[in-house]
C-alpha cells in the first residue's frame, strides 16, 4: 500500500491548496459577499466557526475602540522612540507591541479567567477582591493610570451600551460591574478598565451564542485568546505612530535629564 511520508505541521485553520484559499472551510469568494467583515475572518481563524453578526461586529468594536489611545502609553511610546532611532516599521510596532501585557493591554485574559472562575463559584465581589488581595493580586481588568470614577472609560461605556442591547446574556459583564462598585470604594482610579470590560463580555458572547460547548470555553480561557483582540488592535495605531514619526521627520529621541531622578 501507499507509505504516507510524515508531515512536519498539523494545521486546522486554513487551506490554500484548492483553487481559492479558505478559512476554517469557508472559501475568499464568501467571505467577500454581502457585509462580512474581518470580524468574521478573526471569528474563522481563531475560532475556527462562523459567528452571529452580534458577535462579529462586537470583535470589529474591540478592534476599532482599542486600535489607539494616544501618544503617551507605553506600547506608543516605545514604538515612537524606536522609529525616531531611525528603525524600520516593522522593529518600531514589535517595539510597542512587546509592551503589551499584565499592566498593559494585556490583562484581557487573566480578567476572563478571575471573573470567570469566581462568579461561577459565586463569590460575591467583596470576597473575591479581598481573596486577590490577601494573594498579592491586582485584579485584572480593574484600574486605569487616568481613567476613574468621575472620569469613566468611553470605550467601556460603549461596550457595555452594544452588550446591553444584543447580547443574550451580559451576567460576566455585570459581575464585573460588581466588582468595580465595591473597587471604586476604596480607590477612585480602580474603574472597570477596557481590558476588563472585554475579558467579562467574551465570556458573555461565548456562553450566549451556543456555539460554543462547555469544554471549548474552558480551552477558550485556559489557552488565552482574547490578548490577541488588543494586540491585533493596538498594532494599527503602532503602524500609525510609526508612520507619523517617519512623516514628520522627527530626529532620535533621548530621554531629558530632568525627567530622570539621579540617586545612589
Ligand atoms: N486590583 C487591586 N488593587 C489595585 C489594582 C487592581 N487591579 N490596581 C491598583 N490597585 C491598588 C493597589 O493597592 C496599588 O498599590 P500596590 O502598588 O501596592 O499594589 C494602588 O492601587 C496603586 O497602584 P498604582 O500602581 O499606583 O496604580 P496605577 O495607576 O499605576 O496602575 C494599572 C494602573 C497598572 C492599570 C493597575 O491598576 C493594574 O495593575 N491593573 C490590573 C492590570 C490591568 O487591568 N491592566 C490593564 C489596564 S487597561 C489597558 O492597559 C488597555
Ligand atoms: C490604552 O488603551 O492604552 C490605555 O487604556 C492605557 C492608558 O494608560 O491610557
Amino acid at each position: 500500500g501507499k507509505v504516507r511520508v510524515p508531515t512536519n505541521i498539523v494545521s486546522s485553520i486554513c487551506d490554500d491548496r484548492g483553487e481559492e484559499p479558505t478559512y476554517a472551510g469557508v472559501d475568499m469568494s464568501t467571505l467577500m459577499v454581502g457585509d462580512r467583515g474581518v470580524g468574521d475572518v478573526i471569528a474563522l481563524l481563531w475560532f475556527k466557526r462562523q459567528l452571529p453578526k452580534y458577535a462579529t461586529r462586537f470583535i470589529e468594536m474591540c478592534v476599532m475602540l482599542c486600535a489607539d489611545h494616544g501618544p503617551c502609553v507605553s506600547g506608543a511610546h516605545n514604538t515612537i522612540v524606536t522609529s525616531r532611532a531611525g528603525k524600520d516599521l516593522v522593529s518600531s510596532l514589535v517595539s510597542g507591541l512587546l509592551t503589551i501585557g499584565p499592566r498593559f493591554g494585556g490583562a484581557i485574559d487573566d480578567a476572563a479567567r478571575y471573573f470567570k472562575d469566581a462568579a461561577d463559584r459565586r463569590l460575591e465581589p467583596d470576597e473575591f477582591v479581598e481573596d486577590m488581595k490577601k494573594q498579592g493580586i491586582r485584579v485584572p481588568g480593574i484600574g486605569h493610570r487616568i481613567k476613574s470614577k468621575d472620569n469613566k472609560d468611553k470605550r467601556v461605556e460603549l461596550l457595555q451600551k452594544y452588550a446591553s442591547k444584543y447580547f443574550p446574556s451580559t451576567k460576566y459583564l455585570q459581575y464585573a460591574c460588581r466588582v468595580e462598585q465595591y473597587t471604586l470604594t476604596k480607590q477612585a482610579n480602580l474603574v472597570l478598565n477596557v481590558d476588563g470590560c472585554i475579558g467579562a463580555l467574551f465570556l458573555d458572547l461565548l456562553n450566549s451564542t451556543s456555539l460554543f460547548t462547555q469544554a471549548e470555553i474552558e480551552d477558550i480561557v485556559k489557552i488565552g485568546y482574547l490578548n490577541g483582540l488588543f494586540v491585533l488592535a493596538r498594532s494599527i495605531g503602532l503602524i500609525g505612530h510609526a508612520l507619523d514619526q517617519k512623516r514628520l521627520q522627527q530626529g532620535l529621541y533621548r530621554h531629558p535629564w530632568d525627567m530622570v531622578l539621579y540617586t545612589k
